[in-house]
């Protein structure tokens, strides 16, 4: 009996340690980001976001307008890879769109306030940050690469949907 309850305590401390790394980020929603990301003082990213179409592109998909050219458009990789970027990797989150994760990273461990405070262990935890004007633009381009035919104003449409923490006085 004390074999099998050693082995047990093995087994378990073993499996702990495998999962402390091989920790993965998961995705968590836009709504999970909205917490703390909505007031004038932290810079309204939420409600910024929610007032533009990339928190309307999936259901950009489903007007009938749509149906009528692309009827399976709401099921169809080929309309999901940018209307519902993460329609494979969180199928759960597949109908909020362009969230703040498609951008950030996956928010799972840096969300905590503890973490999000220090811009390091945030990076740490999966959030991806951007460098300069030419990493966004490339970013912005993963979709926005002649879509649908259409050039892509870089600054212009950065100045639609930038959304800076205010400074602080
Ligand atoms: C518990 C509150 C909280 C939650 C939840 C939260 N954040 Fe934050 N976030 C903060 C705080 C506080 C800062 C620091 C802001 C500052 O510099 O004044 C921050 C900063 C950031 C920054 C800027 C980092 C930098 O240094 O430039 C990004 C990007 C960000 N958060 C994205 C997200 C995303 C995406 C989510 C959802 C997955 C999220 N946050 C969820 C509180 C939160
Ligand atoms: C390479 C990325 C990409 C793919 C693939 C893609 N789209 Fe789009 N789609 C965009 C972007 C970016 C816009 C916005 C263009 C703009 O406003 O300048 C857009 C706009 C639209 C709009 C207009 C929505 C509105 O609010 O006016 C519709 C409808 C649409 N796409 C349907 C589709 C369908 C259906 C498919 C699949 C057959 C598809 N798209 C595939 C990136 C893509
Ligand atoms: C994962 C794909 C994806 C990425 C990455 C992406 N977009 Fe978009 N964007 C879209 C889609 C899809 C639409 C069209 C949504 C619709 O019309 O319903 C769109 C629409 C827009 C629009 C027009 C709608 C509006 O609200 O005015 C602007 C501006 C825009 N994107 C800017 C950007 C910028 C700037 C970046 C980079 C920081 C970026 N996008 C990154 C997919 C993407
Ligand atoms: C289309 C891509 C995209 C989406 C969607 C997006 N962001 Fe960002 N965000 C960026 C980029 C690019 C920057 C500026 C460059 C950087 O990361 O340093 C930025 C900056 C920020 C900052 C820091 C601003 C500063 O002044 O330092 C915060 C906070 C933030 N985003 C939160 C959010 C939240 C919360 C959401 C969702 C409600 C969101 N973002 C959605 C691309 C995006």
């Amino acid at each position: 009996m004390k074999k099998v309850l050693l082995i047990s305590i093995i087994g378990i401390f073993l499996i702990s340690i495998i999962s402390l790394f091989s920790q993965e980020f998961n995705y968590v929603g836009a709504g999970k980001c909205k917490i703390c990301h909505k007031t004038e003082k932290q810079g309204k990213q939420f409600p910024l976001w929610q007032k533009r179409k990339h928190s309307k592109s999936f259901a950009a998909l489903t007007t009938e307008e749509v149906k009528a050219k692309v009827p399976d458009a709401p099921d169809n990789p080929e309309c999901l890879k940018c209307h519902a970027p993460l329609f494979e990797k969180a199928p759960e989150l597949k109908e909020e769109g362009v969230i703040c994760e498609v951008c950030h990273g996956p928010g799972s461990m840096y969300k905590k306030l503890s973490i999000m405070k220090s811009r390091e262990e945030a990076v740490k935890n999966g959030l991806i940050l951007y460098e300069s004007a030419e990493a966004i633009k490339k970013q912005c381009l993963t979709c926005h690469d002649m879509a649908h035919e259409k050039p892509f104003d870089f600054e212009a449409a950065w100045e639609k949907v930038k959304h800076p923490v205010p400074e602080k006085q």
